[in-house]
């Protein structure tokens, strides 16, 4: 008897796995500018000297990651091969979420020799797992380079500026060098940190700037040509996700996201090459999957009043004021079993917040001669798309 997978025979791709985001590219294209920054600043590497400390700049999905990673793959091998060079380890942290204790924690753990116990969790402080990792280093030796990633998520970060970068002038090390490679988001990351470490980091920047649309294009023909079978999209199809990705911040990530969902668009379609249209496709779904985190990131409570303003416009009941929102926000907060809010002013607090987050719009009215102004709320957003999250939300 067939089952239910038996008629899914055919496959657009040809190797999906280059459209994941866990996927390293081997070639870096279009940063011919960074990597020649990036060579420069990592060369005394070559020369058994001590590193240069670096800072990476530029928004989400620039390549700092990829380049980075490519660039230490090709640095790691260049050092076997010289005989000038100390032996290099390099050690990659995600800062995003972490403590200086837990980031400097996990980097004890990785260099503790593999019988001995992993740095304690509770009873010893920061400063300790800073003593534990020099001693690490220096049992070790060599040359360290340590990748920070999404450095500017973490909370006590001019300790860890200032005190590894120094650690062999301060004589905490002796026998291995180090050097820091900080990747950050945020271009005004420096400007945030504490006057004593801007004095004391000496470090090379090298900035990422968005991706052109023919860059972009570029990049997703090479991963196009790979990810798919022949003749399995059209060069219209990549010129149209080259193209949304450069309005939106020039993001290579975003682009590439759109080949990936618009060939599962083609596929579950069962057409036999991904076009513009799949790709448009694809936009909607990933601009409906983004929409969906962000209502999820809201409070209960501004998620209800969400939910409120979707189900008053259902019923053709929109725009409305903060009052009759409250009204009706008791509902559906004690539909959900939680007790509402109970002063006006917070559910008003909640409104304008929506409205600055761009989930509300909202319009001034003047009542009469001299009742004042006040506020009208409807959504900016489709009713049923906020209702059918909310579902998923609670279900
Ligand atoms: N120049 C490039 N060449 C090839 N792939 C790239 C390039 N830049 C970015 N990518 C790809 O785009 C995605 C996002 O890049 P990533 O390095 O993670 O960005 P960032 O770290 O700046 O947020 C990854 O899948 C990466 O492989
Ligand atoms: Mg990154």
């Amino acid at each position: 008897m067939a089952g239910p997978f038996s008629d899914i025979t055919d496959t657009l791709f040809a190797n999906k796995e280059v459209l994941n985001e866990s996927y390293q590219p081997e070639a870096i294209l279009e940063r011919d500018q960074e990597i020649e920054e990036y060579r420069y600043a990592l060369q005394d590497v070559l020369f058994g000297r001590d590193p240069e400390n670096i800072m990476l700049y530029g928004k989400a999905g620039l390549g700092k990651t990829a380049v980075t990673t490519y660039m230490m793959n090709a640095l790691s091998e260049e050092v076997e091969a010289r005989e000038q060079a100390d032996d290099l380890h390099i050690h990659k942290v995600n800062c995003n979420g972490k403590t200086l204790f837990i980031v400097v924690r996990t980097l004890v753990n990785q260099l503790l020799p593999e019988d001995a116990s992993s740095f304690p969790k509770r009873g010893l402080g920061t400063g300790d797992a800073f003593g534990e990792l020099y001693q690490q280093l220096d049992r070790i030796g060599g040359t360290h380079l340590f990748v920070f990633d999404e450095i500017d998520h973490l909370d006590e970060v001019d300790t860890l500026l200032y005190e590894l970068p120094r650690a062999r002038s301060n004589a905490h090390l002796t026998a291995a060098r180090v050097g820091i490679i900080g990747i950050s988001n945020n271009y005004t990351f420096r400007k945030s940190l504490s006057p004593k470490v801007k004095d004391t980091l000496m470090e090379d920047e090298i900035s990422f700037s968005p991706y052109d649309a023919t860059e972009l294009r570029t990049i997703l023909r090479d991963r196009a040509e790979r990810a798919f079978v022949e003749e399995g999209w059209d060069r219209s199809a990549l010129g149209m996700a080259s193209a949304i990705s450069a309005q939106d911040m020039g993001n290579a990530r975003q682009a590439i996201d759109l080949l990936r969902v618009g060939g599962e668009v083609a596929e579950r379609r069962d057409d036999s090459c991904v076009t513009d249209e799949h790709i448009e496709t694809a936009r909607e779904l990933v601009q409906r999957g983004r929409l969906v985190n962000r209502i999820r990131d809201q409070t209960d409570h501004a998620q209800y009043i969400l939910e409120t303003i979707a189900r008053l416009e259902e019923r053709g009941d929109t725009p409305v004021r903060s009052k009759e929102v409250q009204e009706r926000y008791e509902q559906v907060a004690q539909s959900w079993a939680t007790s509402p809010l109970t002063s006006l002013k917070s559910i008003q607090d909640h409104l304008s917040d929506l409205h600055m987050l761009g989930f509300l719009r909202r319009n001034e009215r003047n009542q009469g001669l001299n009742g004042g102004q006040y506020f009208e709320y409807q959504l900016d957003l489709d009713s049923a798309l906020v209702l059918e999250t909310r579902e998923k939300i609670e279900g």
